[in-house]
């Protein structure tokens, strides 16, 4: 190793990577169960992506009108094309209703109706009476800024209790021993430079999504699936990440989120000759279908040369007809974005609106309680040992093929507190961390060592750019054998091109060369999996759209895809079966069906 690097050492009983909803939910979470707890976060938590979290949260409250939260569970298994875990499932929906009961008393400042309860709006792909009834109103908004109400309440709910944070620390590498449990996290204090080892009885990754593996996406620039990353340098292996969500409305050209809550409002899709098109996908439930049947239904307009503008390569989201009350009321926010970023004022005139990349289904396998599981000696439920994984980092999997719309705030609140309450019947209060090996931070450090003084020919940006071109081409809304082997024959040249990385600073204090570089390499190993396991699946099933495999193959393929990605760039593809059993006999199992809307 070159440098020698002086290391504070840390102990606790739980450490959160990730200072987001399900961060902050898991932390004081924790904290509350008398667990010693730290908080590690990149960037101060009330700047997390969660904040930009729109539309709303979905829970059966049944202030709207009726709704169930069996009705609930009946959608989501269907929204993810029967690739969802039930038992997990059933977990959500029903602890939903408390969850956001609970955000209520910690002072979200949800929207009210009229008699003040708690303002709930329709989203895509949610029904009553399993799938036979009206749409239900079932997603509890604060206005168009639910992400931003929640995180904030959060956040004051940590600081009251007593969990340390440790904010601006990058976490680079995790801790584990040599029988594959977890103990803790190697992190960089960005603004002195110096490092930090974490040890604990348990490690919680909750550090988002990797949407900055594509070129659009509606993700911050920091969603660049460190824990991901992390988890597959440790050798473990990521679930389904072939499956990406496109959000339909990302304003065209900025890639910003314009809410789903508008067609919750009434907002209309129009194509070029100003037809609701989405009358001919989704007869029943029009703009309101799920979100993959949507993108799916827009790039065929676009392809037909329906679309709109001088390129006719976008969509129109039309909401002029709501009125400035609905507007200013419920809509405030994306009215802001469209002026800022589009330069439209929506009472006036529609959004131009194109799919962008929103979220992954797929990421770091966990069971309902939010431990990590592997296939292992041939169990396909093996919990790691000290290792947690929750939000959008974590495939549970509720979500399957395709997350239904405020689906995700739920999840990230739902199994926060979820791997909180497991974590304080396992785990010691003030117990002892396992002793490390004399050589347990080598692998850490030397690659710290390497990346720092990378001199090679080719700057990070772009290496990136090269990334993130090729996964929007490839690895896109419809795909195809030949996109498919062409985009893994690139993206396995570009995983290559990262040995000869240049990193131009050298100093370690506010080096934000080296931390790009990092989440780069984290970046790299999860395109690479989401690519690879993309060609890998020969059927057609949520938001994975194979032209040459159009339809759902139950018989082959009702199964999650593992991927493992080793520091050379080789994968290697293994399965684990969909939990086709729920938790309790309160709900039946959904067998799969046609998902027609
Ligand atoms: O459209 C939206 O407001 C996004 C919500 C979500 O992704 O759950």
């Amino acid at each position: 190793m070159g440098a020698a690097y002086k290391i504070h050492e840390h102990t606790f009983d739980m450490i959160v990577v990730g200072a987001g909803g399900a961060g902050l939910r898991a932390t004081f979470g924790l904290a509350q169960k008398g667990l010693k707890t730290a908080c590690i976060t990149k960037v101060f938590p009330t700047r997390s992506h969660t904040v930009a979290a729109q539309g709303g949260v979905a829970a059966a409250l049944a202030n709207m009108g009726e709704d169930d939260w069996r009705y609930h569970f009946f959608d989501t298994v269907k929204g993810s094309d029967w690739l969802g875990d039930q038992d997990a499932i059933e977990y959500m929906c029903r602890e939903a209703i408390p969850a956001i009961i609970e955000l209520e008393h910690q002072g979200v400042p949800f929207s009210r109706t009229d008699d003040g309860r708690i303002y709930q709006r329709p989203f895509g792909g949610m029904t009553t009476r399993f799938g036979e009834g009206p749409p239900a109103q079932r997603t509890c908004a604060a206005a168009d800024r639910t992400g931003h109400a929640i995180l904030h309440t959060l956040y004051q709910q940590s600081l009251a209790h007593d969990a340390q944070f440790f904010i601006e620390y990058f976490a680079l590498d995790l801790i584990m021993d040599a029988h594959g449990a977890c103990r803790g996290v190697l992190a960089l204090d960005l603004s002195t430079g110096e490092l930090h080892l974490f040890k604990a009885q348990g490690t919680v990754l909750a550090t988002g999504g990797y949407g900055r593996a594509y070129f659009s996406a509606t993700s911050a620039h920091t969603c660049t699936g460190d824990g991901g990353g992390m988890v597959l340098r440790a050798g473990l292996a990521l679930q389904d990440m072939e499956f990406v969500q496109f959000h339909p409305t990302g304003i065209y050209g900025a890639g910003c989120l314009i809410t789903e809550g508008v067609r919750g409002e009434g907002g209309i899709l129009r194509n070029a000759d100003g037809e609701r098109f989405m009358e001919r996908y989704a007869p029943s439930v029009k703009d309101l279908a799920p979100r993959d049947m949507v993108s799916r239904s827009m790039t065929m307009e676009i392809r037909e040369g329906r679309g709109v503008g001088e390129h006719k390569d976008h969509i129109l989201l039309d909401l002029t007809h709501l009125g400035p009350e609905v507007i200013h009321e419920k809509l405030p926010g994306i009215a802001e974005s469209a002026r800022i970023f589009a330069n439209v004022d929506v009472e006036k005139e529609p959004i131009p609106v194109i799919p962008t990349v929103h979220y992954n289904m797929g990421g770091i396998p966990t069971n309902y309680h939010g431990e990590v599981v592997q296939l292992r000696g041939g169990d396909p439920d093996a919990v790691v040992p000290g290792l947690y994984a929750i939000g959008e980092a974590a495939c549970v999997s509720v979500h399957g093929a395709n997350r239904l719309g405020s689906n995700s705030l739920l999840d990230l609140v739902v199994f926060g507190r979820a791997v909180a309450n497991r974590c304080a019947e396992t785990v010691t209060p003030n117990g002892k961390a396992a002793t490390l090996a004399g050589d347990a931070l080598d692998g850490a450090l030397s690659r710290l060592d390497t990346l720092r003084n990378a001199n090679g020919g080719t700057p990070t940006a772009v290496i990136r750019d090269k990334m993130q071109r090729t996964m929007q081409a490839d690895a896109a809304v419809f795909r195809t054998g030949e996109t498919l082997a062409e985009g893994v024959a690139k993206m396995r040249e570009i995983h290559a091109s990262f040995a000869d990385v240049k990193v131009t600073d050298r100093s370690l204090v506010w080096n934000s060369d080296l931390v790009e570089t990092y989440e780069l390499a984290n970046l790299l190993d999860q395109a690479l999996a989401t690519i690879v396991s993309a060609e890998n699946r020969t059927e057609s099933r949520g938001a994975h759209a194979r032209e040459d495999y159009p339809e759902r193959d139950d018989s082959g393929w009702l199964k999650h895809t593992l991927c493992w990605v080793d520091p050379a760039g080789q994968t290697t593809i293994d399965y684990r079966p969909v939990h086709m059993h729920t938790l309790t006999s309160d709900v039946d199992v959904i067998p799969p069906k046609k998902r027609v809307y």
